[in-house]
């Protein structure tokens, strides 16, 4: 069947025609391609169209479509081991592996999502200080727990509107919201609230706004509040952990947090989180503390492998960042340079391998506020002339751009050349 026939069809069947609500590219002229396979960088629908993927599964796949060494793993233990619901090697080799080489992990827990990683560390900062309250960000995403949903509204301190329907008042009225890169903000709820706040939990480099770093002083000083008012100060990695560099954005920031949050990278692809951190908070989770959270499926076998496999090959390529910061800094000067040859307003946010292009009139974007004032209407545009292209990135201004090790200057070129013709 072609692309257009099993997306049609697929609407019948599953809400929108998709599993996840971005993948539907809704309010644009097109509809997504239908992928088939994908070899290093390069996806292929099923019309047979090439595409250079700068999607990545939304930021898993850092080493390439179908890694000969992840392909390998999955295939050695599926003919083993699909699922036991007990312990198993593969958990402890991938467990310790994370443990002894991310700094501020001393003990960790796999799940199944960023969602479930999330959502269990809030839970295991709420029991061990007996709090109810979290802060989050506006434009901070951290998966689709009731909790999160919450719509940050204009103001810090605005009442809590709930961002979904089905979501209770009751489920986020202990959810308050600060605004990112604004210390001010948030010592506003510490004011308000100076015993009650259990967590405060942040994308250390926002991606989900499109891509927006924390400042290094914003994050110092929160790193300070939290600790002055016996706050947990979890590092939401689900996107950044072994992708800005292997040890996370907690390591370019030289900045420790009491819990971390992981995903994507870390299970090579398949469904897969984990969070860790401190080991007196970890030691809380049942079955030694009474902090209760489980999963049938977690610390999946077939996922360990493939996990352990991608995060060791990271590590012992060290190199592979570089290489990595390298073309996507190719990538974003020649894109600034077209754009100041055709005089579009584009502002480039970019941490190592992952990057947004906003269209701002405005200038930087450096939170919420600034990333829903740009020109999304052009992005729109702009990422239909590319998907047509060849190009698969974000339908969203408010996603990221990966590049992964097997993105080389060709395809840059590719898409710079295309770019030039928008
Ligand atoms: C920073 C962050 N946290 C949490 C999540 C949720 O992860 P998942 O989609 O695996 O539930 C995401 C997903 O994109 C994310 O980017």
């Amino acid at each position: 069947m072609r692309n257009s026939d099993i997306f049609n069809e697929s609407k019948i069947y599953m809400p929108g025609g998709v599993n996840s609500p971005v993948r539907a590219y809704v309010g644009l002229d097109v509809d997504p391609p239908v992928i088939k396979k994908g070899i290093g960088a390069h996806v292929f629908d099923e019309d047979g169209k090439e595409y250079v993927d700068f999607i990545s599964a939304w930021g898993p796949m850092i080493l390439g479509h179908c890694d000969e060494d992840v392909v390998k793993a999955i295939k050695d233990t599926v003919e083993d081991a699909i699922s036991f619901g007990a312990p198993t090697d593969l958990e402890l080799k991938l467990a310790k592996h994370i443990c002894t080489t991310i700094d501020n992990v001393d003990m960790i827990r796999m799940v199944n999502s960023g969602t479930e990683a999330t959502m269990s560390a809030v839970k295991v900062a709420r029991g061990c200080t007996k709090r109810d309250k979290i802060i989050k960000f506006a434009g901070c995403y951290h998966g689709h727990f009731d909790g999160f949903l919450v719509e940050a509204g204009s103001g810090v301190l605005t009442s809590n509107i709930p961002g979904s329907p089905g979501v209770p008042k009751g489920s986020i009225e202990n959810t308050l919201i600060a605004q990112y890169n604004d210390i001010g903000s948030v010592k506003e709820l510490f004011e308000k609230y100076p015993e009650d706040i259990a967590a405060v939990i942040i994308e250390p480099i926002a991606g989900n706004m499109g891509v927006i770093p924390a400042k290094q002083k914003f994050l110092e000083d929160l790193r300070e509040l939290c600790t002055k008012h016996g706050t947990i100060l979890i590092f939401d990695e689900v996107m950044t952990g072994f992708r800005v560099a292997y040890k996370g954005a907690q390591s370019l920031y030289g900045i420790k947090p009491d819990l971390s949050t992981f995903a994507k990278i870390m299970g090579g692809g398949l469904p897969s989180g984990a969070y860790g951190g401190r080991r007196d908070l970890m030691e809380q989770l049942t079955p030694m503390g009474p902090v209760y959270q489980a999963g049938t499926m977690s610390g999946s076998p077939i996922v360990m492998a493939a996990g352990y496999a991608t995060v060791t090959k990271l590590y012992n390529n060290p190199h592979y960042y570089d290489y990595m910061d390298k073309i996507a800094e190719k990538l974003q000067k020649e894109a600034e340079e077209v754009a100041k040859e055709k005089g579009l307003p584009l502002v480039i946010n970019r941490r190592v391998n992952m990057m947004t292009m906003f269209f701002n009139e405005g200038g930087e974007v450096t939170n919420y506020k600034q990333a829903k004032a740009c020109d999304t209407k052009l992005y729109g545009r702009f990422f239909e002339h590319m998907l047509k292209g060849g190009m698969f990135m974000s339908p969203s201004q408010f996603e990221a751009m990966f590049i992964g090790v097997k993105h080389t200057e060709e395809d840059i070129e590719k898409f710079i050349d295309l770019a030039r013709k928008f």
